[in-house]
Parts: structure tokens; sequence; C-alpha cells
């Protein structure tokens, strides 16, 4: 058995047990949501179908909370994320040509999606290579562009977020090195 099948059963198994701790208690849906989304990186099937019928809520509701709040997602991200901040005062520093730098430095492994939630990060399942445990054919890009409105963070525009990790006044340059140092080694 791969390290990545081993550890999205031990992962499954972990959520049985936590299940089974709260049969019936719906009101542990989003805590164990956000479990798993931290776990595994993502909400497999499997998971929600568990979720489902361990605290007795229909599936279509799980999946209705899931694809409600954007800090879930229900297919796996990738092992890293670069957060990209177009808000107006990042756009007025050069978040374009930010956006643009690293959208051509990563292509084409690359793929660009807007309005991913600030702050995330990526999974930190238990697998030794970094995949989370997921199963064969669920692959991800290694390497995610995601653009934000605002980090909250406008002083320090522009800003991009690596892994989560938010650095300001960049510009292709540093962003350069920051891809070095810890996104393409
Ligand atoms: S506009 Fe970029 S951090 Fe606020």
């Amino acid at each position: 058995m791969s390290c990545c099948e081993q550890a999205r059963r031990q992962e499954l198994e972990w959520l049985r047990q936590e299940v089974s701790a709260a049969r019936g208690r719906r009101e542990r849906l989003l805590p164990l949501l956000q479990e798993v989304q931290e776990r595994l990186g993502y909400l497999p099937p499997q998971a929600m179908e568990l979720l489902a019928a361990g605290l007795g809520i229909p599936l279509a509701q799980v999946y209705s909370v899931a694809t409600y709040y954007r800090r879930f997602t229900l297919t796996p991200r990738s092992q890293h994320v670069l957060q990209v901040c177009t808000g107006t005062a990042c756009r007025l520093r050069g978040a374009d040509q930010l956006l643009s730098f690293l959208l051509q430095r990563l292509q084409p492994g690359t793929k660009a999606s807007t309005g991913g939630g600030a702050g995330n990060a990526g999974p930190r399942g238990g697998s030794a290579c970094g995949c989370g445990g997921r199963p064969a054919g669920e692959s991800a890009p290694p390497v995610s562009v995601e653009t934000v409105n605002c980090f909250g963070a406008c002083g320090l525009a522009p800003v991009l977020a690596v892994d989560g990790r938010i650095h300001g006044r960049m510009d292709a340059g540093k962003a350069a090195e920051l891809l070095e140092k810890w996104v393409e080694r």
C-alpha cells in the first residue's frame, strides 16, 4: 500500500472515530468539516458520507454547508498556494504585474483562480510525500495561484501570501526569491 493510501485510510479512520463519538450531534458538523479540511486539504466524498450518516444529517445538507463557506474545498488543493491581493491598494502598487509574473513563471503547472479565502494553508495531512492522503487520480497542480480581495494589510501593499504567510511590499524580484526558497525546491 502506498504511503498516500495509508495516510488517507488513517485520516478516514480518525474521522470514523470522531463521528462515532459525536453520533447524532449535528452541531459537530462545522468543527469536523474544518478538521477534515485541515488534515486532508479538502473534503473528499467519503468524509462527507461519514459525517452525514454519523451525525444524522442529510448528505445534501452536508454538501450545502461545505459549499457555503469559502474555507472549504471539495477538490484537492495544491501543495503550495500563492495568493495575490488584487484589492485597490495593492493594484495601485503593482499587484497586476505581480500576478502576471507569477502566472508566467509557474505555468503550465499552475492554475489561477479567484476568490480563494485568505490565510488558507496547504494540506497538512500525514503522508510523507505531502499529498495529504489523496487517492490516485485526484491530483492537484503543485502550485496554485489565487487572488483575494484584501488581506487587511493594505499598508504593506502589494501583498502576496505564500501558503498562508503574508509578505508585503512585493515585486517580481522578491517573489522570484520566495519561489526559489519555498516553492520550487
Ligand atoms: S488591498 Fe491588498 S491588502 Fe488590502
